[in-house]
């Protein structure tokens, strides 16, 4: 048994978020995370709202409220939307708690204090028509590296390369229009070239990770410059030195202080629990594994700036160094990256209406429906398409003909020959084939799930579902009437691969598994669902806000990633179909809704 952190990424809280955001860190993350307490792994899942930074700015100048008050907006929604699609976090928090200021601050000044934070006078943007400054984020122009023409001051989304906004070809306010002026600015530059080496040697060995993930990650290495960490703005952590604490205008950059969430969260988790210490667990220890969740635009934070943050602290850059209070800080044990989900052949973009978002999705249709079109057709290794036309055919084709129509056939027929769990006679060669088939699946989906090969995961446990399904196509038991024992045996057996099915399922798909989990006879918690807490800022009695947290693994018998005996005598319902076909006419419908947006 492993400490296991499974760190996701922070969304902002700037607006609702689409079900390309969770499709990339959401589901990858949970069906990693259940997958791993199953096994009997103490996983602690963290994550958050991400709160400063220009994105967040621009949205509170657009909506004419205050960013605080733009934060707390979508911190709510996003708490709501994450916890119905089943999302299991041990704490989902934010990045304007003082615990997390607290922490960040204390990241700041030790890796100043370790000579990694460089002061150096550069070139800031401001507008020339108001003399305020322009946030990186507003300013928009050409990619000096691939040439696109929507980059952004801060990086690329085209090529996914971090930039300076100095560095765009013919730069424009994205504001207004207008050129910007550069002008000479004081700012801290974390010194990544002191960790090319450290980097490299922990980049070495990681041949697990996902391929497109850590050739990009090493890639990234060919050219690494020091990078501002502060910013001249007045929205985010204050610098934690003298002569910048009081500046209302220089403010930590909102990638510094984001990542480090993963650590303020795991600290406030133990708070919160009375067990402050409790999250060393996770951190300090040689043995535990981090896995960081994300989407790829989000790789360069992941395996290059974060690690490069640790090291700093722990001192573990070319210059040396002592750790600060917190202690050594482990490195990821692998950054796990999605790629992109697109939409009906365009890119996700809510400004140009073309988006579906989380809360629509789930108002509309089942949460594993769409858990399930993201394990089987989310975009793992490459980009991937959204079809609403792909969305009805997996559902009705696969999660309701295949799965859902073998969990209603079998109940029903236990319901009416026996109305409970029959005790088998003698079984079969055939009977001990698919029984022997849905044991074997625990071990190979297993270590899919733990490489974080989710696709084929759940492409072998459906494979599995088909086993089953022909094994009662091919057994008659509808025929069996007038052998009772023979009925007995292949419905025992039936009832059996069902239920070891619905435990491969059950990462992927936790609504459902309780669900069928209740339909097989079974009682008390099958797959934990998180839930909402409203709490008090644990330094700051004024302020309230709601956290996702829950009991995960609070209901298992280990162990539970195994095939679990049911129990003869059991008593089996009339079934209820678990899943809900889907009518073809939602494909012209959400079709049209989409266009209504544009
Ligand atoms: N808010 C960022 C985004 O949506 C992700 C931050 S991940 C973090 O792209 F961990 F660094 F916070
Ligand atoms: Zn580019």
């Amino acid at each position: 048994m492993t400490h296991i952190l499974s760190a996701v990424a922070w969304p902002y809280a700037n607006g609702p978020r689409h079900i390309g955001h969770v499709a990339g860190f959401g589901v990858p993350s949970d069906v990693f995370s259940r997958h791993m307490r199953m096994a009997g792994h103490d996983v602690l899942m963290v994550s958050g709202t991400d709160e400063h930074g220009t994105p967040i700015l621009v949205q509170a100048e657009s909506e004419g409220v205050t960013p605080q008050e733009l934060a707390d907006r979508y911190n709510r929604v996003i708490v709501e939307d994450l916890t119905s699609l089943g999302l299991s976090y041990d704490l989902f928090t934010r990045t304007t708690t003082r615990n997390h200021y607290a922490v960040v601050q204390e990241m700041f000044r030790t890796v100043h204090k370790n000579g990694y934070m460089v002061e150096k006078s550069t070139m800031g943007a401001i507008s020339p028509s108001t003399g305020r400054t322009l946030p990186d984020r507003f300013i928009e122009g050409t990619c000096p590296i691939c040439g696109y023409d929507g980059a952004r001051g801060d990086q690329c989304d085209n090529c996914g390369n971090q930039l300076d906004p100095i560095d765009l070809k013919n730069p424009r306010s994205r504001i207004n229009g207008e050129t910007p002026k550069f002008v000479e600015s004081n700012h801290f530059f974390l010194d990544l070239p002191a960790f090319v080496d450290a980097l490299s040697s922990w980049l070495e060995g990681r041949d697990g990770w996902r391929p497109n993930v850590l050739n990009f990650s090493r890639n990234l290495l060919d050219d690494v410059r020091p990078r501002a960490m502060t910013r001249d703005i007045d929205w985010g952590i204050p610098v934690p030195l003298e002569g910048w604490e009081d500046n209302p205008s220089k403010r930590l950059y909102v990638w510094f202080d984001a990542v480090i969430g993963y650590l303020s969260s795991s600290i406030e988790w133990s708070r919160r629990r009375g067990e402050p210490e409790a999250w060393r667990q996770w951190w300090t220890n040689p043995d535990a594994r981090s896995y960081y969740f994300m989407g790829k635009d989000n790789i360069t934070f992941h395996s290059q700036i974060w690690p490069a943050e640790l090291l700093a602290y722990d001192g573990g850059g070319n210059r040396g160094g002592e750790p600060g209070p917190f202690g050594s800080l482990q490195l990821p044990t692998e950054v796990v990256s999605s790629e992109f989900l697109n939409v009906e052949g365009q890119k996700f973009s809510s400004s140009r209406g073309v988006v579906i978002y989380v809360r629509d999705m789930l108002a509309r249709y089942q949460p594993d429906a769409f858990r399930y079109y993201v394990a089987a057709a989310g975009p793992e290794n490459q980009d991937v398409d959204f079809t609403w036309e792909g969305f009805l055919r997996r559902t009705n084709d696969e999660l309701v003909a295949g799965w859902g129509n073998l969990v209603n056939r079998t109940a029903s027929m236990v319901h009416k020959n026996f109305g409970q769990i029959p005790t088998p006679g003698e079984l079969a060669d055939t009977d001990r084939d698919v029984l022997a088939s849905t044991r074997k699946a625990f071990g190979d989906i297993g270590s899919l799930i733990e490489s974080n090969r989710q696709r084929p995961a759940i492409a072998e446990a459906m494979r599995v579902v088909g086993d089953v399904n022909r094994y009662v196509s091919e057994t008659e038991p509808w025929k069996l009437k007038t052998d009772p024992d023979r009925l007995a045996t292949v419905l025992h057996t039936t009832t059996q691969a069902v239920s070891d099915c619905n435990t491969l399922l059950a990462p992927f798909l936790p609504h459902s598994a309780q669900a069928i989990h209740e339909t097989l006879g079974g009682t008390g918690e099958f797959a934990p669902q998180p839930r909402i807490e409203e709490v008090t800022d644990l330094d700051d009695d004024s302020r309230h806000y709601p956290v996702i947290t829950g009991d995960h693994d609070g209901g298992y018998r280990f162990p539970a990633w195994a095939s679990s005996p049911v129990a003869t005598g059991t008593p089996i319902p009339k079934p209820k179909p678990v899943f809900t076909k889907l009518d073809d006419s939602i494909v012209d419908e959400e079709l049209e809704r989409l266009r209504e947006k544009a």
